[in-house]
């Protein structure tokens, strides 16, 4: 039975597993990178992108083989080349067959696109309901004593899928979509998280863009290939609920003085157990935005005042324990 995991939490981020830097408060979420499922990605504003975001005191990238099956990862490599002491580097796999080789095999062609010997956090990016995930846990477990994965993550488990697989892996981290906009995991998941010591890592933290508050009152049209019309943000039944929600959220970041993005970042980061803020960005001039979110708290009674807005919005949402109504 692995030991049980101890997040040590410090103002320069996150202890976690036997990680050499810290998980960063705030990481750049490297999924747009991938050049496929949102409408298209120019290689040259990802690089620029990840400038902005280091120079702005970003250090925490997130990436994952099934970006672009790779892509997203070869677009890190030239900027890895130059920064990688600085970074805290986590990617995903998926093993779709449930076969421990096949992790195995993506793990290695992972490190072999990021041209780096090891990654600071390994997630196994979603579930399969219908197969045992302990085989795929416990060769990420033996890729950590390899020294190939210095700590170990599941991304959009349920509890008892996180129970299943302790028994072969000490899980230090557990990344899921969490926002204003989106909170199921704070009924189980969180509080699992939190009494077992995982440090929880936020995606689709701006909710896939709508908390930056550039949507009208329409229901975005996005270009093909943009994956965003099937998430259930978008829903256009809940549409109208969103962005009345997002309005009154945009009233209080002017009482405030500062961006909408500010506070929707700021919200996740104060919340029991999350770790690390991960927000996507497809530009320098998002990446600066974003990069400074954390820089000028917000009163603790502007953040009662969202959690409120985001309880009457959240009750508009589609029932489902993810954005996507993913179900592998
Ligand atoms: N584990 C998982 O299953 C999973 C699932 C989803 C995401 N993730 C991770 O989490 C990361 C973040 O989530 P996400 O990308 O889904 O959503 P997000 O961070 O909520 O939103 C990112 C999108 O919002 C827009 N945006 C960001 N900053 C902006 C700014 N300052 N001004 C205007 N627009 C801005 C951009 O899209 P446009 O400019 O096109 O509007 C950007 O691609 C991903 O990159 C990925 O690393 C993981």
């Amino acid at each position: 039975m692995p030991s049980p995991s101890a997040v040590q939490h410090s103002t320069s981020g996150t202890r976690i597993g036997d990680a050499e830097r810290p998980l960063g408060r705030l990481g750049l979420g490297c999924w747009a990178f991938g050049g496929e499922q949102w409408g298209g990605q120019a290689e040259a504003d990802s690089h620029a992108a990840l400038d902005a975001a280091i120079a702005g005191g970003i250090t925490h990238l997130d990436t994952a083989r099934a970006y672009g099956n790779g892509a997203s990862e070869r677009v890190l490599r030239p900027f890895l080349d130059r920064h990688r002491d600085r970074v805290f580097l986590a990617t995903k796999g998926n093993a779709w067959n449930a076969d421990p080789a096949e992790l195995r095999h993506e793990l290695e062609a992972s490190l072999h696109d990021l041209g780096v010997d090891h990654v600071d956090l390994y997630y196994l990016h979603w579930p399969k309901s219908d197969a045992d995930m302990k085989p795929l846990l416990a060769a990420i477990e033996d890729a950590r004593s390899g020294g190939l994965v210095r700590a170990i993550g599941v991304s959009n488990f349920s509890v008892e899928q996180m129970r299943d697989v302790s028994s072969v892996a000490r899980v230090d981290a557990h990344q899921l979509g969490y926002s204003l906009l989106w909170r199921p995991a704070e009924e189980e998941v969180i509080p699992y998280c939190l009494e077992h010591g995982i440090a929880v890592v936020s995606y689709s933290s701006l909710a896939q863009g709508i908390l930056t508050g550039k949507f009208g009152p329409d229901v975005p049209a996005f270009p093909a290939g943009d994956q965003r019309p099937d998430v259930a943000l978008f829903d256009p039944d809940a549409w109208p609920h969103i962005h009345d929600a997002v309005s009154q959220m945009k009233r209080l970041a002017d009482a405030e003085g500062q961006p909408l993005v500010n506070l929707a970042v700021q919200w996740v980061a104060s919340r029991p157990g999350v770790a690390s803020v991960l927000v996507g960005a497809r530009n320098a001039r998002q990446a600066q935005q974003n990069a400074v979110t954390l820089a000028r708290p917000v009163s603790a009674d502007t953040l009662e005042a969202l959690t409120r807005i985001s309880d009457e919005a959240c009750r508009h949402l589609p029932h489902q324990p993810n954005i996507f109504g993913f179900n592998p």
